[in-house]
C-alpha cells in the first residue's frame, strides 16, 4: 500500500506467491472480518486490519499481553492501557494520521512531497516512528513518557498516572507559590527539551499530565528541530499556550522572558 492506494489483485498473487483463488480465498475472509476494504480497483487494508497487523506484531514479539480498557479517544489516535509480558501495565497508542486534523499532518506530506502516492497508513507509521524515536532521545532527562516499543502505527508507553492540566483546578490543593513553582518547572523542561533539540509544537494544558505532585508532557509527534528555520514561531507558541494556562491563576509572567530563557539568550 506504500504504491498503490488500492492494490490490484495481480499485485498481491504476486507478493504473496500463492495460487490466485487462495489468494482470493483469503482475501474474502478478511473483508468479512473487515481488516481489508475492496473496491473495483484493488484491496486496501482497514484501519482495524492494521490495527490487528500491529498488535500481533507487539504479541509474537514477546513485548504485549494484553489489551484492555481505551484510556481516551486523541485528536489523532486511540489510546488503550496494556499489559505487557512482564505484567507491567503500559499504554498503547494508535496513531491515526489524515482523517481528523488536517494542519498537523499536513506537515508530513509536505516532507513526502516527493512521494506519488502517500496513504493514511504510511503517513500514522511515520508519525509512530517520529514520537518513539523523540522520546528515545528525550526520556529520562526530560520527563516525558518512557518509550517502550514501536510497530507500524502503534508505539507502547510507560504509562503515566496523572490528568490534562486542563480538567484540574490547581488553586484547590495549591498555593499560589506552589503553582508558581509548577509553571517555573514545566519551563525547565521546555528547556531540557530544547537544549536536547526538540521543541513540542503543540504544548498546552491538553499534554500535560499532573497528578497532584509531579507532571509528564506527552504528545511528541509533531515536535520541530530546533533549528528548523520557524522554530522560532513554535516555540513561542508553546510558551504561549503555558503562558496563557497559568496566568489563570494570577501568576506573574513575562513571555518574552521566558522564551529567551529557553534559547539561552540573555
Ligand atoms: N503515557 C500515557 N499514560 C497515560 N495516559 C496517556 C499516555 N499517553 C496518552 N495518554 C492519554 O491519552 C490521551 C491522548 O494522548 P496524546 O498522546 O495526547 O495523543 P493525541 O495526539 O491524540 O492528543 C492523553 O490526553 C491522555 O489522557
Ligand atoms: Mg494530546
Amino acid at each position: 500500500m506504500r504504491r498503490h492506494e488500492w492494490v490490484p489483485l495481480d499485485v498481491i498473487v504476486r507478493r504473496a506467491n500463492m495460487p490466485e483463488k487462495d489468494v482470493l480465498y483469503r482475501l474474502k475472509r478478511l473483508n468479512k472480518f473487515e481488516f481489508v476494504v475492496r473496491s473495483t480497483y484493488g484491496y486496501a487494508v482497514s484501519g482495524m486490519g492494521y490495527d490487528a497487523l500491529a498488535l500481533n506484531a507487539l504479541y509474537k514479539k514477546g513485548i504485549l499481553k494484553a489489551i484492555g480498557n481505551k484510556l481516551g479517544v486523541g485528536k489523532e489516535g486511540d489510546v488503550y492501557l496494556v499489559l505487557l509480558n512482564d505484567d507491567r501495565e503500559a499504554v498503547l497508542k494508535f496513531h491515526k494520521h489524515g482523517k481528523t486534523c488536517f494542519t498537523r499532518s499536513k506537515r508530513y506530506r509536505d516532507y513526502l512531497a516527493d512521494k506519488h502516492h502517500i496513504s493514511w497508513l504510511y503517513v500514522s507509521r511515520l508519525s509512530a516512528e517520529r514520537e518513539y524515536n523523540i522520546l528515545n532521545e528525550l526520556f529520562p532527562l526530560v520527563k516525558v513518557p518512557e518509550p517502550i516499543a514501536w510497530n507500524r502505527h502503534a508505539i507502547i508507553l510507560g504509562k503515566v498516572e496523572g490528568e490534562e492540566l486542563k480538567r484540574i483546578d490547581l488553586e484547590k490543593f495549591l498555593t499560589k507559590d506552589e503553582i508558581k513553582k509548577l509553571f517555573y518547572d514545566v519551563v525547565e523542561e521546555i528547556k531540557k527539551a530544547y537544549d536536547i533539540g526538540y521543541i513540542h509544537g503543540d504544548l498546552s494544558e491538553f499534554n500535560i499530565l499532573y497528578n497532584g505532585e509531579d507532571f509528564v508532557i506527552i504528545d511528541w509527534p509533531q515536535a520541530i528541530e530546533k533549528y528548523h528555520p520557524e522554530a522560532d514561531f513554535y516555540l513561542k507558541r508553546d510558551i504561549h499556550n503555558v503562558c496563557r494556562y497559568f496566568k489563570k491563576y494570577k501568576i506573574d509572567i513575562d513571555e518574552n522572558k521566558i522564551f529567551k530563557y529557553v534559547k539561552g539568550i540573555e
